[in-house]
């Protein structure tokens, strides 16, 4: 074991399989909604949260109600309308929306196709206002941005419109045709809006997330790791897979493994 201080202000779930992680996350989610008369929930995007979002359809399946519920989303391209397969609005009515009784008044996504995105952004952050999140379900790219708020030397308070990164473009071209294809800017809620949640769980499964999650927890904070400002929140949890977990085992010995 490495003589370095992991933060055990989080909490870190280490599960055989991302079906397993995405269950437990149902979960927990399951227990955010039960007894609260309008829960919020901030959802994510990419390949991290599909097992959560089936698990979670299933638990609708079986009775858990979802009418009540508001979501609010991370982020979405700059430039692609709600219909744009590629378009966080799509991938959220295909993996989740159209398969629970979530109401569609009370889903919301930035709209990267607005004709002003300032006052998009301006929009949002009423939106996010008037819902505070109960359980921010997060993922983290290679590089450590969450939601899309990239490295940087600051890092944005409030919803704003981000340049995307070479990896980020990199990393996102596996669900476009080509790299070109991919957008160059995004609209992204702040860190602000994130620390803000009551709960927050971060999800990261297989070993290109490996790097990335040995830095999240090691008790320094950088805006250039944004990932890593999580160390401020009180009630994170991080759920993890043996192959994401990997250099954190190794740097820190097991952790709370979950079997
Ligand atoms: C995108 C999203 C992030 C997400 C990240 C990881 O860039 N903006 O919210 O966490 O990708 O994606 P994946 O889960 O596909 O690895």
């Amino acid at each position: 074991m490495k003589e370095c201080v992991l933060d055990m202000s989080m909490t870190i779930r280490i599960f055989d399989t991302v079906r397993d992680a995405g269950i437990y996350v149902a979960t927990i989610t399951e227990a955010v909604i039960v007894g609260n008369q309008s829960p919020v929930l901030g959802l994510a995007t990419g390949d991290t949260p599909t097992a959560f979002y089936q698990a979670l359809i299933n638990l609708h399946r079986c009775g858990l109600d979802l009418s009540q519920v508001t979501t609010v989303n991370l982020d979405e391209y700059v430039g692609l309308d709600a219909n744009h397969p590629q378009s966080y609005h799509y991938f959220m009515q295909m993996h989740l929306f159209s398969q629970t009784n979530l109401s569609s008044q009370n889903t919301f996504i930035p709209n990267g196709a607005a004709p002003n995105l300032i006052q998009e952004c301006a929009r949002y952050d009423e939106i996010l206002k008037a819902h505070a999140i109960d359980l921010q379900i997060l993922g983290v790219g290679v590089n450590g941005h969450i939601g899309f708020n990239e490295p940087a030397d600051m890092l944005l308070t409030n919803t704003h419109v981000v340049t995307l990164r070479e990896e980020t473009i990199a990393s996102n071209a596996r669900f476009f045709d080509r790299t070109e294809a991919v957008p160059r800017q995004a609209i992204t809620m702040g860190i602000q809006s994130i620390l803000q949640s009551k709960r927050i769980v971060l999800m990261a499964f297989g070993a290109e997330k490996a790097d990335i999650v040995a830095r999240i927890a090691t008790g320094n904070v950088s805006t250039n790791i944004p990932v890593s400002i999580l160390q401020l929140h009180q009630n994170v949890v991080l759920v993890l897979d043996r192959e994401s977990a990997r250099q954190l085992v190794d740097n820190y010995g097991e952790v709370n493994v979950q079997e």
